[in-house]
């Protein structure tokens, strides 16, 4: 399959998706990344990378509907077959996320369903949880919701500030994203009647 990775800014995650894809044996090539904004560093360093990049600048748009028009007819023009969000911070209408059920999916820096939305690790200190950490899952209408790919959790520490816990989380982040990618791509994960069916896994 063909991957397009949806971004809109420093682009980590997306490298850790590209950087694993050049691998031979990897059963997906990105065959695209789109931003929604310009001067997104993501977009130089895939350029960087030989991929292909286009612009879909949701200012340029009227409403949410043609911006998320104008990213479909991009997807279809580079002939994608599975979409990654990779910190593309803009909601996505129900009519384009159900066209790509079992199709799209999201990394979100915390263990889903806590901390939905933003500033996660901020608000996980808040809370003073001591088990923190990331979920890749299957995008779904409501946002940081879909059925739940891979986790991965690591260990609040007494001193840590958002900065650092964040740190930890991102290279976790940077580990399951390419994993989850490598599931789907191969067919080992899908999403069946709203569930994550992995093969093999008991
Ligand atoms: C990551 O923490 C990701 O989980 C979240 O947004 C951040 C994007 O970072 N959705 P990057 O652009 O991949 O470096």
């Amino acid at each position: 399959p063909r991957v397009g990775v949806l971004i809109s800014g420093r682009g980590s995650n997306m490298m850790s998706l590209i950087e694993a894809a050049a691998a031979p044996d990897f059963p997906a090539e990105i065959g695209c990344v789109i931003s929604n904004r310009p001067d997104a560093h993501g977009v130089v360093r895939a350029q960087a990378a030989n991929i292909p990049t286009r612009i879909v600048d949701h200012k340029a748009y009227e409403d949410r509907s043609s911006f998320d028009a104008a990213l479909d007819e991009a997807l279809t023009e580079e002939q994608i077959d599975v979409v990654c969000l990779a910190g593309f911070m803009r909601l996505l209408t129900r009519a384009l996320v159900m066209k790509w059920t079992g199709r799209m999916i999201n990394i979100h820096p915390a263990l889903l369903p806590s901390f939905k939305g933003l500033n996660t690790h901020e608000r996980a200190l808040a809370e003073g949880v001591k088990i923190h950490g990331c979920t890749v899952h299957f995008v779904t209408p409501e946002m940081d919701v879909g059925p739940i790919l891979i986790q991965a959790a690591v260990p609040v520490l007494e001193d840590d500030t958002p900065g650092s816990l964040g740190a930890r989380v991102l290279e976790q982040e940077h580990l399951v994203y390419p994993q989850a990618l490598r599931m789907v791509c191969e067919g080992r994960a899908r999403l069946e009647n709203g569930r994550v069916v992995i093969d093999g896994f008991e």
